[in-house]
């Protein structure tokens, strides 16, 4: 009997396990043997495989362990381990990276002629993967971010002369999370201004438009994306002095918020506060979106479907469930619309209507010593 092998890669989400989860539930419905890879592709490489014989799904991070991993001359030792364990269906969860990786060890596959099925299954807090109408742990980390927005506005507003207080959100090249933070002013408690990647970040106007809010409220709110960049595609980031770029030749973001607010102060003068939403809006399972849960796994279980239906070569896309060429999606990036941007600094209430059904429902945890209790490998 052949054997399946799923891994899990790139940054995690809320609900990358419950994706596992879908995979492996179904997968053992069907093959004798199911194995989780620990580390992504390089589990492969190691022949580092775990069995899952619990339920993981409401864990944050990645349970099996994650990686990024940049594909070069492995492909020989890839296809060795397959023949060795007789691994017919393979299963990556990931971004649009790691749909590429997916993608090359499907092309591989077909070229020496070995016969094994391979999907993706979408994984994004950033939102950024194309020809899905949204990606899983999205809706969660949506939820997170306009809960802790409409939070952080109930604090900043405690005093009746406050500070700039910059939010900094994860979302390298696209700002689907960023915009999420204008959830919180459907109740009355959202940013002041936001200011997504897609847009060009001009200091004079960001400055100026600082002023005219801190003069007439004495305080306000900022959502800015890590990923903002300047007239020169510069990031704002690399406005620092180190370099600290990853596998995929991506720079290391984080920060931005802390180079605004001196930027800020000195030039205005005004009292500042710099906060980076960081992992927290990644991996908070106890703000995680229910519907998101369910969506992640439902797309686990249908790859595996789809695997068994001889697809090979494709991504799991939720425009209700359908499968997309890994050759339409392996790196490309879908951009939040233009359309839904006001005046550079501003979210229309169009986008809505596209993210309230992605973040409804709340998750019921186990909670141990008033905390929620996790599994671990
Ligand atoms: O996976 C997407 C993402 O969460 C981005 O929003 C962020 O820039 C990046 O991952 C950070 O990843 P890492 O875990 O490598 O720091």
């Amino acid at each position: 009997m052949s054997t399946l092998l799923v891994g899990e890669s790139g940054g995690p989400t809320s609900v990358i396990n419950s994706s596992l989860m879908g995979v492996v539930d179904e997968a053992k419905k069907h093959f004798d043997k199911v194995y989780g890879l620990r580390y992504g592709i390089e589990g492969i490489i190691n022949e580092d495989f775990v069995e899952i014989n619990e339920d993981i799904s409401l864990i944050p991070g990645a349970y099996l362990g994650s990686v990024r991993f940049k594909l070069t001359n492995e492909y020989e030792r890839i296809l060795e381990v397959f023949k060795k364990y007789d691994v017919r269906y393979f299963v990556y969860i990931g971004g649009n990276d790691s749909m590429d990786t997916c993608n090359k060890i499907d092309k591989y596959l077909k070229s020496v002629g070995y016969e094994c099925y391979v999907i993706g299954v979408p994984k994004t807090i950033d939102n950024d993967l194309v020809l899905t109408d949204h990606a899983p742990g999205y809706g969660s980390a949506a939820k997170y971010i306009a809960t802790t927005f409409e939070e952080i506005y109930l604090d900043t507003n405690s005093y009746k002369e406050g500070r700039v207080t910059i939010v900094e959100v994860m979302g390298r090249d696209a700002g689907w999370l960023t915009a999420s933070s204008s959830i919180a002013k459907l109740n009355g408690m959202g940013p002041d201004l936001i200011y997504l990647p897609e847009n060009t970040f001009d200091l004079d106007k960001f400055l100026k438009d600082v002023k005219t809010i801190y003069e007439k409220n004495k305080k306000v709110l900022i959502a800015v994306s890590e990923g903002i960049r300047d007239k020169n595609n510069k990031y704002i980031l690399r406005y620092r002095s180190f370099n600290n770029d990853d596998a995929f030749g991506h720079l290391q973001l984080g920060g931005v918020a802390l180079i605004l607010c001196e930027i800020v102060s000195n030039k205005l003068g005004y009292p500042v506060r710099a906060i980076e939403l960081n992992l927290p809006q990644r991996c908070s399972m106890h703000l995680a979106s229910l519907t998101d849960i369910k969506e992640a796994y439902n797309c686990g279980v249908y790859a595996v479907k789809a695997m068994l239906d001889k697809k090979s070569g494709f991504m799991v896309c939720l425009n209700d469930y359908s499968l997309k060429p890994l050759d339409d999606i392996a790196t490309k990036v879908k951009y939040f619309p233009q359309k839904w941007i006001i005046n550079g600094n501003n979210i229309s209430k169009e986008y809505y209507d596209y993210v309230l059904p992605l973040i409804d429902g709340e998750v019921k945890l186990e909670y141990k010593n008033g905390i929620p209790v996790y599994k671990k490998l």
